[in-house]
């Protein structure tokens, strides 16, 4: 039995939970089927948006230029097949057993010779180097500060010189309308957190350092799992200075991965940033 009162206790800022929802073996079933939800934006964005989103990035990058590709926390491969499809020589790396396990079967289906490597990015050494890296639909967000360093560094350690990177994170806009909730539900059935009867307990909080949490304690009859989601919002300047601090020199703003014109007021940012 694990069910400790110091469960509930407030994490301090970039704690991490018990449980990992991309890792978690039931929950990252869950993000896989909503990966694979054309319709659905959750833990990826909508087919219509990374179609254009993938043609855009051919535009900007073409495969001449860029022809091997690394995509961190790739997911079931979403990116990675459209670039593959473009010619592109891809490799994709992501935590989730079940997304790299889905991306193999799928691109050996469509003969497409994707490398999937299943590992932390955060930690994962290349062996060989690339020319344009991808990390899409704002991981960067879920990092402390310790990791954002950590991951730019081994970005920058992966691209060969005048490689770049293109990567998107959430802006400080989105913190404005933020509202600190607590809120718990009885579930008498399945849902996303857990199979059969559980409780969930939903916690949001705004923490220093343009961070939040959003938490949730999910009680079943003889466990408690914590999931404690962590997003952290850039700015135009933070993000410039965070990668200008892995080395790396920015080339250009844009709103989001598919090419929108840069705007202040937009809830995210997109960076191209090049190792010189
Ligand atoms: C929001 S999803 C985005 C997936 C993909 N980039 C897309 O747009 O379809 C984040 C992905 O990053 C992976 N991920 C998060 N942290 C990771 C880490 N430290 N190492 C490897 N993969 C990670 C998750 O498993 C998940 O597949």
């Amino acid at each position: 039995m694990n069910n400790k009162i110091s469960k509930y206790r407030l994490p301090k800022i970039y704690e991490k939970g018990t449980d990992n929802i991309w890792t978690d073996p039931y929950i990252s079933s869950r993000l896989l089927e909503a990966h694979l939800n054309p319709e659905f934006e959750g833990a990826s964005r909508k087919k219509s948006f990374i179609d254009a989103s993938a043609l855009w990035i051919e535009q900007q990058f073409p495969v001449v230029s860029f022809p091997k590709v690394i995509d961190y926390g790739c997911g079931p491969g979403l990116y990675a097949e459209r670039m593959a499809e473009k010619g592109y020589d891809v490799t994709g790396i992501d935590f989730s057993k079940r997304s790299i396990k889905q991306g193999k079967v799928s691109a050996a289906k469509k003969s497409l010779p994707i490398t999937y490597i299943y590992g932390n990015y955060l930690t994962w050494q290349p062996q060989e180097a690339y020319d344009l890296a991808l990390l899409i639909y704002c991981d960067y967000g879920a990092l402390s500060r310790e990791e954002r360093k950590a991951l730019l560094t081994n970005i920058y350690a992966s691209l060969n010189s005048g490689g770049q990177l293109l990567m998107d994170n959430f802006t400080t806009k989105q913190l404005e309308d933020f509202k600190e909730e607590t809120s718990w539900q009885i579930h008498e059935e399945s849902d996303f957190w857990s199979e059969g009867m559980h409780v969930v307990f939903n916690r949001s909080k705004k923490y220093p350092q343009h961070t939040i949490l959003d938490q949730a304690i999910v009680q079943k009859v003889d466990t408690m799992q914590v999931y404690n989601i962590w997003k952290y919002f850039s700015t135009k300047n933070t993000l410039t200075e965070e990668l200008e601090e892995a080395g790396f020199t920015v080339q250009a703003y844009y709103q989001d991965v598919a090419g929108r014109k840069y705007d202040v007021s937009a809830e995210t940012i997109t960076i191209v940033a090049k190792k010189e």
